[in-house]
């Protein structure tokens, strides 16, 4: 029987500190080696990290705060992150085998040892590529972005949908989502880069900068009023749209803590327009993922949904990825 070669030692990120007032600090992680001694015991399997996706979310996932839908990972443990492996070893019992393509919520590792009931196993779809169940086919990429569009915004054709953070992961698939169901998109993002690659790399109908000094300006003579909108950003972005709404406007709220600062301008104008205002997490929607996932899987296999990726090669590179989220600098899913 064939052996993979097991390392004597990996390394992994550790959660050291609580950072809370902003994304991440030097503090924030702590790496370390330890030596290999990891198995997988009965229902289990050892998984070698491929890559790990990293989502503004996981600042949620570090802080103690009301603002949260799952515990905080304790101070000292692996730092939370989903991920995309290959199983190298099965426990007794366990329902994969070596090779298998698995996606879960790996950790800041580079092996991983888990339930069988904590992995996904993957199988690779006509036009899609392995990276894809963690982008156009993943939970927190493109499922987000699809539930947020078609269940929240419930947008129809004919309207007019604005996305914020447009060019980033889940904005991109957003925007493409919007055009499949017939809306006009309107795409806006911080570089004059992003806005071409909305209009000329997507199709979107109009891309806008939101740090040009022309911005509201230009929203006003190409867009005028809208009908949904995906906020990925909130803060000055979301206050000026409110202003712009047509009658029984609605917004799929998407975005972060710490990018939105909690409070919310202009909410007369929700009542005076008979707007309506959602959050989600995409978890809400676990019983549709599936019907989901053959929808998003059509639309590779047919080669009409684009998605672009951005990789930070090693492991030991944590903070400075991480930090991208923040300051736009990614461009694509990280
Ligand atoms: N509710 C859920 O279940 C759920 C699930 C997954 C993700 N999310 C949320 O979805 C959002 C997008 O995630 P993502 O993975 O697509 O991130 P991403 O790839 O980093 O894209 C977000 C983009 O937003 C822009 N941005 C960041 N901060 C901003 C600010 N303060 N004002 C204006 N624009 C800003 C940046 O581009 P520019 O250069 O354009 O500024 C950034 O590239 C995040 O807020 C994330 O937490 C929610």
């Amino acid at each position: 029987m064939a052996h993979t070669l097991l390392p004597s030692h990996y390394r992994r990120f550790l959660l050291n500190e609580r950072t809370m007032d902003k994304p991440i600090s030097p503090n924030t992680y702590r790496a370390e080696t330890v030596p290999f001694d990891s198995k997988p015991g009965p229902g289990q399997a050892l998984v070698k990290v491929n890559y790990l996706s990293l989502d503004p979310g996981m600042v949620i996932w570090i802080r103690e705060s009301r603002f949260t839908y799952t515990p905080p990972v304790p101070l000292g443990s692996v730092a939370r992150a989903s991920g995309l492996g290959t199983v190298i070893q099965a426990g007794e019992g366990s329902t994969f085998k070596p090779g298998d393509l698995v996606s879960g919520i790996l950790g800041i590792t580079e092996y991983a040892v888990l339930d069988d009931a904590l992995l996904t196993k993957h199988e690779l779809i006509p036009g899609a590529k392995p990276l894809d169940f963690l982008g156009p086919l993943g939970a927190t990429c493109g499922l987000t972005a699809y539930f947020g569009i078609f269940e929240v915004a419930q947008v129809k054709p004919g309207e007019t949908l604005v996305v914020s953070g447009a060019a980033g992961a889940v904005g991109s698939l957003a925007c493409q989502f919007g055009k499949k169901a017939g809306c006009k998109v309107v795409g806006i993002a911080g570089t004059d880069a992003k806005c071409d690659y909305l209009k000329n790399e997507l199709g979107i109908d109009v891309a806008l900068n939101y740090k040009s000094p022309t911005f509201h300006d230009d929203f006003d003579r190409d867009v005028g009023f809208w009908d949904a909108y995906f906020d990925n950003v909130g803060g000055d972005i979301t206050d000026f749209l409110t202003t712009r709404m047509n009658r029984f406007a609605r917004v799929a709220l998407c975005e972060n803590s710490s990018s939105y600062s909690g409070i919310l301008k202009n909410i007369m104008e929700f009542v005076v327009r008979s707007g309506r205002i959602q959050g989600f997490i995409v978890f809400d929607y676990v019983d549709k993922f599936d019907a989901a996932i053959k929808q998003i899987s059509g639309w590779l296999e047919d080669g009409s949904l684009k998605s672009k990726y951005h990789i930070v090669d090693g492991l030991e590179r944590l903070p400075e990825a991480f930090s991208l989220l923040f300051s736009g600098g990614n461009t694509g899913k990280l």
